[in-house]
């Protein structure tokens, strides 16, 4: 058992850089050397309490650690007192080492967050302190106090919750850049999405409500139909028991104009099958490569083995289009700010709204990813950065755990459990 005491303070500037850099939209939360123009003078550094990812494996590698944080803020960045972060998919990946834009352990995870700026820096004129805002950066966001550049930060709307708004960023540009940008989303269309209970699976639902007449496919465990139906799914499909291509193909027998594919291998294949001439396959993911807690390198295998191989002929003869999206590599700032005002002014119309599934403290970080990995989540899963209080109920919001199936891995995943646990610190 580790508890954030009793693990080694960590400096920033032990953790390590990637060795190149992508061309980043968002950057990583800036580290403790190189700043200049400090706005608050001579102040020691923050003793704060953070979620860093120690090696790659299991839930064991993810430790409540407590390590310094700078207070001198260099130009145009901002210092904020983080409230929620968002958990990922993708964090679910780092851990076993399977996403390329984490910076190798010992790292800070987390890349969405809200929270309240509690200092800027020199030439930061449109952020203040107090402003509730958006965070959106590469690593480094699971920790009490954060500072980053306050061009990666949005003002939130003031009847946006800090969970809400830790829930958006990621799920809802993934979302809508796919749908808008490169599917070109119109009236009458459909859309066939996977992993439609997650939290981009949510956010595509939503954005494609602000579209009239547009169906939407979307496959998910049982358990979660109701929920998905009533937020907008037309037609959910069970994929666990069904051939989920048959029952595309049971209710639209030409297929469907966009399919939204995070989960590669096999699926890729299938997904290119269900286009109707004209459409769209937009690949954003590799979810079969996870099946344990630790990598499975059988899993890489058969979906290396099975993805969708083409020739440019058959593309040109079946009127199909094949694109990737992943928004990590997209190096436009500006349409990455634009958008979060597009996505910031549909939340205050109430055309969207982040589905919070559930909300964890940090010491509980084990269950949240648990809650991701064991396919139970309905929507966003939620860290809470606040040291959780004795008497408190560990989870917020969560389905009952008999409600929902488990996966064979998620079952026999149990035996492999450590018993090192993140602890409060007191
Ligand atoms: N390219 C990008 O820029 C980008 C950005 C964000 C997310 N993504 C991708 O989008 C997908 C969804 O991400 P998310 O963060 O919104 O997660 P999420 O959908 O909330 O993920 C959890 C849900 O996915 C389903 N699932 C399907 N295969 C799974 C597996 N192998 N392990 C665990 N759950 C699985 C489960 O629901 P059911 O059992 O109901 O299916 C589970 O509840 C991921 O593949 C992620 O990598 C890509």
């Amino acid at each position: 058992m580790m508890s954030g005491e009793e693990a080694p303070t960590l400096q920033p500037e032990q953790e390590k850089q990637p060795d190149e850099e992508p061309p980043p939209a968002v950057s990583e939360a800036p580290q403790q050397s190189g700043s200049s123009s400090p706005v608050v003078a001579e102040e020691k550094p923050l003793s704060i309490r953070a979620l860093v990812l120690t090696g790659y494996g299991g839930y064991d590698k993810v430790k409540l650690q407590v390590k310094t944080q700078k207070q001198q803020l260099a130009a145009g960045e901002v210092l904020v007192r983080v409230k929620a972060c968002g958990l990922n998919f993708a964090e679910l990946m780092g851990k076993q080492g399977l996403y390329e834009l984490l910076p190798p352990p010992p790292v800070t995870l987390g890349m969405e967050g809200s929270g309240v700026i509690e200092a800027v820096g020199e030439d930061v004129k449109d952020r203040k302190v107090g402003d509730r805002v958006i965070m959106l950066i590469r690593s480094g966001m699971y920790q009490e106090v954060v500072v980053v550049a306050a061009g990666n930060t949005f003002l939130m709307p003031e009847q946006m919750s800090f969970e809400e708004g830790a829930a958006l960023p990621v799920n809802y540009l993934t979302a809508y850049l796919m749908l808008f940008e490169s599917a070109n989303l119109k009236p009458g269309k459909s859309v066939l999405v996977h992993m439609a209970a997650g939290g981009v699976g949510v956010a595509v639902t939503q954005l494609c409500q602000t579209v009239p007449d547009v169906t939407v496919f979307g496959t998910a465990s049982a358990s979660k139909h109701e929920i998905i139906s009533q937020g907008g799914v037309t037609h959910p499909i069970d994929y666990r028991t069904k051939d989920y291509v048959e029952e595309v193909r049971k209710i639209s027998p030409k297929g469907v104009d966009i399919v939204l594919d995070p989960l590669g291998g096999s699926d890729t294949q299938k997904g290119f099958s269900l286009l109707k001439p004209l459409g769209m396959l937009i690949v954003f993911g590799a979810a079969n490569c996870v099946t344990g807690q630790k990598k499975n390198l059988l899993a890489l295998a058969k979906s290396w083995y099975n993805q969708l191989s083409l020739s440019m002929l058959k593309l040109m003869q079946t009127n199909k289009g094949v694109c990737g999206f992943h928004l990590g590599y997209i190096p436009d700032e500006q349409l990455i700010v634009r958008t979060m005002g597009k996505l910031l002014e549909l939340y205050s119309q109430g055309k969207i709204k982040p589905r919070i599934d559930s909300c964890y403290h940090f010491e509980e970080a084990t269950d949240a990813m648990k809650r991701m990995h064991e396919r139970q989540n309905i929507g966003k899963v939620i860290l809470l950065p606040e040291a959780k209080k004795e008497e408190e109920v560990p989870k917020s919001n969560p389905e009952p755990v008999e409600n929902v199936e488990k996966t064979e891995a998620a079952v026999n995943e149990k035996k492999e459990e450590t018993t090192e646990e993140v602890k409060a610190e007191g």
